[in-house]
């Protein structure tokens, strides 16, 4: 059994094979109509979505299977202060496999640590979302033909925007990728993804504010939300809230075959001007990201002989705390707080939750 909490979780020859079986599901859906007939899928959703949690539950009934769950944290005995680990105990006895999406960091590494069933991390607050990251890998390699040699260029929250965060982890273990990280100073990568992802991996990239003066070097173009809800002080949000609005005036600037990126929800950084460009992709990733979660909800439950533990044995317990508010060691009961060393320094070790630094 096996969980997938970060894009890591697979190798780069397993993520070749699941978009091999999501293009050959989109091909012949018919072949994949009872793949998981008798199977359920809980989808635990503590947060607000529109996109991860439909398409999981679509994908589930598209290969025959059945879906329980619930879609808000208010609506489940999270509410009555239940944990999530207990809540993970539980839903394993329904379920034969847990997609959940949490406000707190590292909160699906606890239900996997629990759960007699595989979980799928479907987004932990501003730490990670796998399975967008797998949908846009599937993206670029239908609308580019490769997954190696790309300039890639994220544009605004890259601090909470936890599918920057998941894809750059991602394209980081290909060959001849450049990262342009386009941000307000404010809202610059968080360092366990700068030093411990892309310095460890040697790779190409330059910080920047300026997206105009980016886009003619683009091979993709990866918009983003400014995340409100991760904001701790409104007026910041406010001020930031527009750094970034890309408009058909501005795309004159890009290649013709740059491709446009958006997670959505979009809410003012691409003009609808722009969606009728045949650069634009965003509505093309959720399509994707339906067949991309029929393969991986395949391949969790089909998979014979796989015996990697969750935890490393590089980590260490309970000897420094996580003191990150968001971090699910803040709420979840008698949590043994792990660590890990830094891949980037001996001296510095991170929590293994949320991957802030807590020495
Ligand atoms: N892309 C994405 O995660 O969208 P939802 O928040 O609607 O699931």
């Amino acid at each position: 059994m096996r969980s997938i909490i970060d894009t890591v979780d697979l190798t780069t020859q397993e993520i070749d094979e699941l978009i091999k079986t999501a293009d050959d599901i989109a091909a012949h859906p018919e072949k994949y109509a009872e793949k998981c007939k008798g199977k359920k899928l809980a989808t635990l959703f503590f947060e607000p979505s529109t996109r991860t949690r439909l398409s999981f539950e679509a994908a589930m009934l598209e290969l025959g299977g059945s879906v329980i769950g619930f879609s808000s944290a208010s609506s489940s005995s999270a509410s009555k202060g239940e944990s999530v680990a207990d809540t993970a105990k539980v839903i394993s006895c329904y379920a034969d496999i847990i997609a959940m999406r949490h406000p707190e960091e590292g909160a699906p590494l606890v239900a996997a640590m629990n759960a007699s069933v595989p979980v799928i991390n479907a987004g932990d607050g501003g730490h990670k979302h796998p399975t967008q990251t797998l949908t846009d890998l599937l993206t670029i390699k239908r609308e580019k033909g490769r997954l190696d040699n790309l300039v890639v260029g994220f544009c605004g929250d890259l601090k909470y925007g936890r599918t920057v965060h998941s894809l750059i982890n991602a394209l980081v273990r290909y060959e001849g990728i450049k990262f342009v990280l386009i941000s307000p100073q404010e809202l610059r990568l968080p360092s366990y993804v700068r030093y411990d992802t892309l310095d460890k991996e040697n790779a190409v990239y330059e910080e920047t504010s300026d997206l105009e003066g980016s886009l003619p070097k683009l091979d993709v173009l990866y918009m983003t939300r400014i995340q409100q809800e991760r904001f701790a002080d409104f007026d910041e949000y406010e001020r930031l809230k527009d750094s970034y609005v890309l408009t058909v005036e501005k795309l004159k600037k890009a290649k013709e075959d740059m491709i446009i990126f958006h997670p959505l929800p979009r809410v003012n950084e691409i003009s609808v001007k722009i969606d009728n460009d045949p650069r634009a992709c965003y509505f093309k990733q959720v399509l994707n990201g339906k067949h991309m979660r029929m393969a991986l909800i395949l391949k969790l439950l089909t998979e014979k002989d796989y015996d990697k533990p969750l935890l490393g044995d590089d980590v260490i317990a309970n000897v420094y705390r996580c003191e990150n508010p968001r971090c699910i060691t803040s709420s979840e009961q008698e949590i043994v707080h792990y660590c890990r060393k830094a891949h980037s320094d001996d001296n510095i070790y991170r929590c293994v939750y949320c991957d802030k630094k807590v020495k």
